[in-house]
């Protein structure tokens, strides 16, 4: 695997900490995400347990960990699309249930056929229609306003009107975006939202999301396989290898002594130019390769 070095530009607009916006949560004081005891078993075998996390309003949280520990199926249960096996999960202080508003959802990304009569207008559309607009005539005003507000937000008003399929990955991304905002969701679950996208659209996307957050106070639980592209953002990390886990800031999580505990060999951690490059041996380079996705390969303009 490569292990190349780059620079890291610095975020407009990146604190360290997110600042307080007011609003109305809803369920005043209530975390935007609550896991407590959580535990997810198939069959024998569990993913984790014992998982206790709070993720506040506005707070950004990297999902990290190798293929297969559980990353997709935490996002599934805070959809309500999956069980825990013991322990709840809540979303504003209301147990975690499928067609939730209060949730934006960006799901692994999965090519368009090209064939697909589809705008991206329309696929912005879906995100109002999946929960409380509806498609009556008297929406349709409110509908329309929504649709292009949030595809203003994402800068993507030039393409808007194309088919889906005809634009690259990075214009279908920024239209996934607008989908999961539009409803104006509280807590943003993202899963690799990165995926297959160039750096300057890394950048645009997880900028989005960035602004999104501190403007809206939305929380934002974000998978992802390579943790620099969103380093100067993230508040927490969530790590997640073979069972065991690990939550805290990325300096606390992201060191060579956490990792090669979670990971059971022994892994490096470097911070080089304000990137992080991780390097494991043997079947943990593969892993790690795969999984912490810490192989670094691009510049920042
Ligand atoms: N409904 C299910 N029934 C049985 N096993 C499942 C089910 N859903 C997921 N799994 C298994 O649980 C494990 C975790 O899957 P999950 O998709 O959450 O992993 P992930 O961390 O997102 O991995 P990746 O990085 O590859 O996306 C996998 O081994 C998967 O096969
Ligand atoms: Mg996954």
């Amino acid at each position: 695997m490569t292990y190349g070095l780059t620079k890291v530009a610095p975020y407009p607009n990146s604190e360290a900490k997110h600042p307080v916006v007011e609003r109305d949560t809803g369920n005043a004081g209530a975390p935007a995400v609550n896991l407590a005891g959580a535990r997810l078993s198939f069959g024998d075998r569990t993913l984790w347990d014992g998982l206790d996390l709070d993720v506040a309003p506005g707070e950004f949280v990297a999902v990290l960990g190798p293929n297969g520990s559980g990353k997709t199926s935490l996002l599934k249960v805070l959809l309500g699309q999956l069980a825990l096996t013991s322990g709840t999960a809540q979303i504003a202080g209301a147990d975690a249930r499928a067609g939730n508003a209060d949730v934006g959802y960006i799901p692994q990304q999965k090519a368009v056929d090209d064939g697909l009569p589809l705008r991206g207008r329309d696929l912005v559309g879906l995100g109002v229609d999946g929960h409380k607009w509806g498609i009556g005539f008297r929406n349709r005003a409110k509908r329309h306003k929504l649709v292009d507000q949030a595809i203003g937000q994402v800068g993507a008003y030039a393409f808007a009107d194309a088919p889906l399929g005809s634009l690259s990955g990075g214009e279908q991304q920024r239209l996934r975006v607008a989908q999961a905002l539009v409803g104006d969701p509280k807590v943003l679950l993202c899963d690799e939202p990165l995926l297959s996208l160039d750096l300057a659209n890394q950048r645009l996307v997880s900028g989005l999301i960035d602004r999104r957050r501190r403007t809206h106070n939305t929380a934002v639980l974000f998978v992802t396989h390579e943790i620099n592209p969103v380093l100067p953002i993230v508040d927490r990390v969530l790590y997640l290898v073979d069972g065991q886990f690990r939550i805290g800031p990325p300096s606390e999580v992201m060191t060579s002594a956490v990792l090669s505990e979670l990971y059971q060999t022994d892994v490096d951690v470097l911070k080089v130019r304000g990137r992080l490059v991780v390097i494991g041996t043997g079947d943990a380079v593969d892993a790690l390769g795969s999984a912490g996705g810490h192989h670094v390969h691009e510049d920042w303009a």
